[in-house]
């Protein structure tokens, strides 16, 4: 089917094609007042099935989560040939344009933390619901009035969590390498949005020395903050602080971050805690005088450096990396296993009976 303006799906007719990642692509549509995003499977390839899985994961979570800040399942079709999904509409800019563009300082500091907290408690909800989104980053965050955590196409049931579930997500967002999967790599992403949301740009990251690789970017990560190799905010120069962050105490502001990126044994409880914290350490009375000039950093000071925009447009490429297909040979094994043990047993019995 040939997507375009106008055509009905479900019920619905559609407007314009709002994003696109690797597994899909978003539209939005109507239905009378009612506007929702419908998301299609992407028209590519799928020889080991993975995208078609990751549509499914998507509906399976979304058809459980319940949160404000998560979209609503409406209706979904998973036999026709271009799957799709229904869900709410997500209104508004992605967190990674917002961020990428600059936009981001158009809000006040006390709005983007108020963004940030909501998305906090959607967070919370989806792991007291069970579930691991497992790629948290801003090109998977919507909106600044009503703001949504999108994309549970890599997200797991935390009953479903294996040694191999830490190799899926987006690697410029995820812990370092080694840690094992479980609701703090989430956090950890978080908080990775958090600084881009506050500085403007990724803590660690350096566009001119981008790894690809999940691996080799975990490993740099891991790196990074062993040898305090990132945008630590005490040692920003003064062009590269936001205007509204001027006068915020760093050192107490960069102790949080070591917090939330650091071992088990020093993180924080949970995100309300981190996020209270971090109101109390930026909504001073020392920075109250700053809140309203929000003036933009630069950090392309450095004229080899490409500019924030492209910086972060190549960052958000890297594309999410999908659960590989299950591996057939272990299965085929296991069942081979399982069918000498059951003949064994039998023939013991066997034996045992004919020799009483
Ligand atoms: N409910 C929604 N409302 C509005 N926009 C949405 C919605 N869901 C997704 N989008 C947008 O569509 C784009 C692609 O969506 P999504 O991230 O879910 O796709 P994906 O292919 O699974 O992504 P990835 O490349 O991260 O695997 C994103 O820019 C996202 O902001
Ligand atoms: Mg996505």
């Amino acid at each position: 089917m040939q997507l375009a303006n106008g055509i009905g799906v479900s019920g619905y007719t559609l407007e314009e094609r709002i994003g696109a990642g690797a597994a899909g692509e978003v539209w939005s549509a109507h239905l009378g007042e009612q506007r929702v995003a419908v998301k299609f499977m992407n028209n590519v390839p799928d020889p080991d099935g993975k995208y078609a899985r990751s549509l499914q994961a998507e509906v399976h979570a979304l058809s459980q989560l319940q949160h404000p800040n998560v979209p609503r399942l409406f209706d979904y079709d998973l036999q026709t040939e271009r799957r799709y999904l229904v869900m709410t509409l997500a209104e508004g800019m992605g967190w990674d344009v917002l961020i990428a563009s600059g936009a981001v300082f158009s809000l006040r500091l006390d709005a983007r933390l108020k963004l940030l907290g909501e998305i906090a408690a959607a967070l919370t909800g989806v792991h007291a619901q069970g579930f691991i989104h497992r790629d948290v980053k801003p090109g998977n965050i919507r909106g600044t009035r009503v703001p949504y955590l999108l994309d549970f196409g890599v997200s797991i049931q935390r009953q479903a969590v294996d040694s191999t579930s830490s190799q899926v997500g987006t690697g410029l967002y995820m812990p370092p390498l080694g840690d094992a999967l479980d609701e703090h790599s989430d956090t950890f992403g978080f908080a990775i949005v958090v600084y881009e949301m506050l500085f403007g740009r990724h803590p660690f990251y350096d566009p001119l020395n981008s790894p690809v690789l999940i691996d080799e970017t975990r490993r740099m990560t891991t790196l990074r903050l062993r040898q305090h190799d990132w945008h630590a905010p005490t040692r920003l120069r003064p062009a590269e602080v936001p205007g509204d962050l001027r006068g915020v105490d760093m050192g107490r502001l960069e102790a949080m971050f070591v917090r939330a990126f650091g071992p088990p044994q020093s993180r924080w409880p949970d995100l309300d805690t981190f996020m209270n914290a971090l109101g109390d350490t930026l909504l001073t009375t020392a920075n109250q005088p700053y809140l309203d000039q929000a003036q933009s950093p630069r950090f392309n000071d450095d004229p080899t450096r490409p500019p924030l925009d492209t910086a972060h447009a190549l960052a958000e490429q890297q594309a999410t990396e999908h659960p590989p297909a299950p591996d057939r040979t272990r299965l085929i094994w296991g069942a081979v296993m399982l069918a000498i043990i059951l003949f064994t047993l039998v023939w013991v019995l066997v034996m045992g009976r004919g020799s009483l």
